[in-house]
């Protein structure tokens, strides 16, 4: 199995990527799950990551409350999509279990330096944590053997025009991760709003069960933002499909090539150039995706997270 570190920022479609990973204990081992600033302010994602792992039943796993600010730009936060708790429609009980001590940077490095094999980070959030690992421990590099990120924008952005949320909040640290020479696989926008969580789709997952009642009720709940932020017929899944193309590469398809994060403020600060066309001549630093099979993908989250319910 897969051995994994799952940064977060939860978030509604973070949430349901933990509740994947944590269903899927025989291909994914999740060392830990360290929190970042984003979608709320960190105390909020800390005890949300609380409350998934609790949910599954798993208040065993550590979780590693990380970075507050980005690197250099003031937070930005997405209440106006999460609610102010950060995971509107869930409804989950506070968590009985605390945060561990070590701050997420440190868990980061610490258990990639003592990891027998080799790790792959799962990057649902601002990069703040992982750039800060790479550049405070540069010998972590050796224990990577991908980064698997959600963020970017292919096409248009969701949070600017230009830019999607994850890197416009923290465009600096997406640059030091792309420029890292680490192995890269990027879910830009442009494939995950592929993602959507159609009523058609949810039509598998057990709307009464412990852990699907509250999958249920998050992708139904009320949808803000509208087209703007990726269809009018449910809400995309964005970051659950890192955890899926770990388990299922086959259902997506993508390319080559070099990704650059414009960290100048102005309009386009957080953008995202994928240079799809080989255009640049750089080299390429990251395998983007731009297909995704979301019946299947969807048809096989809800029959993987089943098993949460059945234990
Ligand atoms: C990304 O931003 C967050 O709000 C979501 O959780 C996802 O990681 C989409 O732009
Ligand atoms: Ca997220």
């Amino acid at each position: 199995s897969t051995r994994v570190i799952i940064d977060t920022d939860p978030g509604q479609d973070d949430a349901l990527a933990v509740l994947l990973a944590l269903s899927a204990d025989a291909e994914l081992e999740v060392a830990g799950i360290t929190t970042v600033a984003g979608n709320v302010g960190i105390a909020q994602t800390t005890m949300n990551a609380l409350r998934i792992c609790q949910l599954a039943g798993r208040s065993d796993l550590g979780v590693y409350s990380g970075c507050a600010q980005p690197i250099l730009r003031p937070l930005h936060t997405a209440e106006f999509i999460c609610g102010t708790d950060g995971l509107a429609g869930m409804e989950l009980a506070p968590p009985r279990q605390a945060a561990r001590a070590e701050h997420a940077v440190t868990f980061l490095i610490e258990t990639l330096r003592a990891s027998p094999t080799t790790m792959t980070l799962c990057a649902l959030g601002p990069l703040t944590n992982i750039a800060l690992a790479l550049l405070q421990a540069p010998d972590i590099k050796a224990k990577i053997d991908r980064i698997v990120i959600m963020g970017g924008a292919r096409d248009l952005g969701n949070i600017t025009a230009a830019a999607e949320f994850n890197f416009f909040v923290d465009p600096h640290a997406a640059a030091v991760v792309f420029q890292a020479g680490l192995p890269i696989t990027l879910f830009p926008l442009s494939a995950t709003y592929q993602a959507v969580a159609t009523p058609a789709r949810l039509k598998d997952f057990d709307a009464q069960g412990v852990v699907g009642g509250p999958i249920v009720s998050m992708l139904k709940r009320e949808r803000p933002g509208g087209a703007s932020l990726g269809g009018n017929d449910g809400h995309p899944m964005h970051d659950p499909c890192v955890i899926a193309w770990l388990l299922w590469p086959e259902l997506f398809q993508g390319r080559d090539c070099n990704v650059a994060i414009e960290t100048a403020e102005g309009p386009t600060v957080g953008r995202s150039t994928i240079d799809w066309w080989g255009r640049s001549g750089e080299p390429a630093n990251a395998h983007v995706i731009e297909t995704v099979d979301a019946d299947a993908m969807f048809a096989r989250i809800a029959q993987s997270v089943r098993s949460l319910d059945a234990t």
